[in-house]
């Protein structure tokens, strides 16, 4: 086993990982070392996949918008659950990482007088989504990773997955991975780690996740015995393609693109009258889902899947070509349907992980509800510094990840310029991960990590969806702790050392089954409904009991639970009508 020691290490490479590693770098004056550490290559990190744009008030004296209705907008949208100092800090900075990103390289749109352009997008009351056409998550990553490469202190670890972090006592010192080219063991030792490895919708099979979302870092830490924030809150985003799960963006809506059922009505006016498609998106998905469950919906015969269409042929095509030129191109490329001339079929995918590491304001992990952990961070969309809450608003993602990238980024670098700190326990504890490591890739066993994820997959798909109820969530617990049980008896097939795919996978399974466990549990405790979260035995929000964080920290044989209050500014919680 090879042992490699940083100031720095960042885990993760998407635009949360990239920024971290950025801020710590360059607050340190190029000084201290960093290591960025990847599973993939760093430009195949799903925020690549990011495509409507990231949220920020740029103009507030030319169209009448300010942060104050922004942080407005996001926590109506979060119902309620985000924690408004969080808030705060989101719609401050938002602003300025538009225009640092705009100074290395994004190729925004702008308006004829120079300024970056903004479209409309779900809950938000102003146009304040600065976008690149619908690729902005791959020109943030391109002009990140750029930014990146001219660093002299960063290292990069392409293609390395990590196992297990490493803590003694209060403190988490670093973690092991093994190198995808070789299998060789490394344990990374860090006086700041920061975790930002993404979401893990890849626990449902409908997904608009990349097969890489498998919410690896806050597996990891959940069974460090982390704790982890609202996890029961799951985004399904409104329109994901038939049968891929191929997102469509909501800037389609936002540019001006119609939902409509079997018979050809916009239903949205049903359910938001004033808003439309427009509507956040845990109000789009259950207006579709209800559609197709009162019989207004089509059904793909191949997949069996059911539908509703987006309708963009009102729209110039010459505002097609250049603000949605990817939702062209993926319409025909997969479907050979032109939107200009047809309707694109859609339903909702599982998107985006509202919970996550449960985290400080400034993204420093937790130990328990109310203590912090020493020498570790998270960001991005595997951290729960709840600016989101129950539900999410498009375009929100970016900015958060962009704001505490930098936040963490920083933190870490100050943090390592001041501590000296070793664990004698550390080369032994990684020496016990690279035995589990080659248990597992060397060991035999009677079950395949396939066919547990594919039964996963069925679990959360019909149990964990859109709407949920007790019966089917109870159900779904028991099949969930029975497949738990199927994964230690699991086998590794292929023996070979170069890129064995099928060993980074059995573990990113187990990953996915732990956090299935911790999502499912967390839903079954929730008597309400509330954002993502919809149950039909408690229909409505609660706020008297309810308005609070869930903390899922794990305990022997199970996971123990523990509620912490929502911080709030002043903004108070109302009926959510749009
Ligand atoms: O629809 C989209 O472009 C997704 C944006 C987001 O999740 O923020």
């Amino acid at each position: 086993m090879e042992l490699l020691d940083f100031d720095v290490v960042v885990l993760g490479s998407g635009i949360a990982g990239l920024g971290a590693a950025i801020h710590a770098s360059r607050s340190s004056k190029e000084s201290l070392s960093v290591a960025l550490v990847s599973k993939l290559h760093v430009m195949r990190s799903h925020s690549v996949a990011a495509e409507g744009g990231i949220s920020g008030v740029l103009y507030p004296e030319s169209n009448k918008d300010s942060k104050d209705l922004h942080a407005y907008d996001t926590i109506k949208g979060s119902d309620y659950l985000a924690d408004q100092d969080a808030v705060e800090v989101l719609v401050e900075k938002a602003p300025e990482e538009i225009k640092f990103l705009d100074h290395i390289g994004v190729p925004w749109n702008r308006l004829d007088n120079g300024h970056i352009s903004q479209r409309p997008f779900g809950g938000m009351s102003i146009p304040r989504t600065a976008f690149a056409a619908d690729k902005t998550g791959f020109f943030m990553m391109r002009s990140l990773y750029d930014e990146l490469l001219s660093l002299k202190n960063v290292e990069i670890f392409n293609e390395h997955f990590a196992t297990s972090l490493i803590r003694d006592g209060n403190e988490v010192h670093g973690f092991v991975a093994f190198d995808m080219a070789t299998r060789n063991v490394k344990a990374f030792r860090s006086k700041s780690l920061i975790i930002a490895t993404g979401g893990a919708s890849r626990v449902f099979s409908f997904t608009t996740n990349s097969y890489s979302n498998t919410g690896d870092g806050t597996a990891m830490a959940f069974r460090a015995g982390i704790p982890l924030k609202d996890m029961e809150f799951v985004q399904f985003h409104p329109t994901a393609l038939i049968p891929s799960g191929i997102l469509i963006t909501e800037a389609a809506r936002g540019e001006g693109g119609y939902l409509r059922n079997a018979n050809g009505d916009r239903f949205m006016e049903r359910y938001a009258k004033s808003k439309m498609e427009l509507a956040p998106r845990d109000i789009v998905s259950r207006s579709i889902m209800t559609e197709i469950k009162e019989g207004r919906g089509m059904r793909d015969k191949e997949s069996g899947l059911d539908y509703v269409y987006l309708d963009l042929r009102h729209l110039d095509s010459k505002k097609i070509d250049e603000k949605l030129p990817m939702i062209k191109e993926i319409t025909i490329k997969m479907l050979n349907i032109d939107p200009s001339k047809l309707p694109i079929p859609i339903r909702p995918a599982a998107h985006f992980t509202m919970g996550g590491i449960h985290t400080d304001i400034k993204g420093h992990v937790m130990r328990s509800s109310r203590e912090i952990m020493n020498g570790v961070w998270a960001a991005g969309e595997c951290a729960c510094v709840s600016v989101h809450g129950a539900n999410r608003l498009g375009s929100n993602s970016l900015s958060q990840c962009s704001v505490w990238g930098r936040i963490t980024g920083m933190e870490a670098a100050q943090n390592a310029k001041r501590v000296r700190r070793t664990s004698a326990k550390f080369e032994r504890m990684a020496e016990q991960e690279e035995m589990r490591i080659i248990g597992l890739a060397e060991g035999k066993g009677s079950q395949s990590p396939y066919e547990i994820r594919d039964a996963l997959y069925n679990v959360m798909d019909e149990h964990l969806y859109v709407y949920r109820n007790m019966k089917g969530m109870k159900l779904a617990q028991k099949r969930i702790s029975s497949l738990r049980k199927r994964m230690k008896d699991v086998y590794v097939k292929d023996k070979g050392n170069v890129y064995n795919t099928n060993l980074r996978e059995t573990f990113e399974i187990a990953n996915l089954l732990d956090l299935a466990w911790v999502i499912t549990e967390g839903a079954i405790r929730r008597h309400e409904s509330r954002g993502a979260h919809v149950v039909a035995e408690y229909p409505k929000r609660d706020d008297k009991n309810w308005l609070k964080h869930t903390i899922a920290m794990k305990s022997i044989g199970g996971v123990r639970f523990e509620y912490v209050p929502v911080k709030m500014e002043g903004w108070q919680p109302e009926e959510r009508k749009y």
